[in-house]
């Protein structure tokens, strides 16, 4: 599953991740995850996120949301790649963190099972490594008076 990063740019995105990881809201975890978005349709423009938590845990929302929202907000509609970093409390990376299950199916809703996902000192991965059957692909998804 794992892949050699396949070009310098996978590495620039990282960068990006670690500089948007700086900016993370992390005080209950400890984990500063930074995630930096390109989308197809906006070529040459990178969009940062990071984790935000929140006292009321279950409100805390990823970096690779955060990122990725940013870019549709902005207009962006076809994610092509997601770099992805993370900090624990000392500073040390973790580069066993993946995208939650819940990331994923955002990622789903604006990429496709080639999208990557490049995640530092892992690798280069793609939704379908993670997510082989996501829920919505191939579905009409029911919309209200249709
Ligand atoms: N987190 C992310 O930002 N991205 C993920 O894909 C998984 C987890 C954050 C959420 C929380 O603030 C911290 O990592 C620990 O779960």
């Amino acid at each position: 599953m794992t892949r050699p990063d396949p070009d310098t740019n996978a590495a620039a995105l990282v960068a990006e991740a670690l500089r948007a990881a700086a900016h993370a809201h992390a005080p209950y975890s400890g984990w500063h995850v930074g995630a930096a978005a390109e989308f197809a349709d906006q070529p040459g423009v990178v969009y940062r996120g990071a984790n935000v938590e929140n006292g009321s845990y279950g409100l805390t929302i990823c970096a690779e949301r955060t990122a990725i929202f940013a870019g549709v907000v902005a207009g962006a509609r076809t994610l092509r790649r997601v770099a992805l970093v993370c900090r624990d409390r000392s500073g040390a990376a973790v580069p066993q963190l993946v995208p939650c299950g819940a990331c994923l199916q955002v990622m789903t809703e604006f990429g496709g099972p080639e999208t990557e996902i490049v995640i530092e000192g892992a690798g280069t991965f793609r939704i379908r490594d993670f997510l082989p059957r996501p829920f919505g692909a191939g579905l009409t998804v029911p919309r209200a008076g249709t």
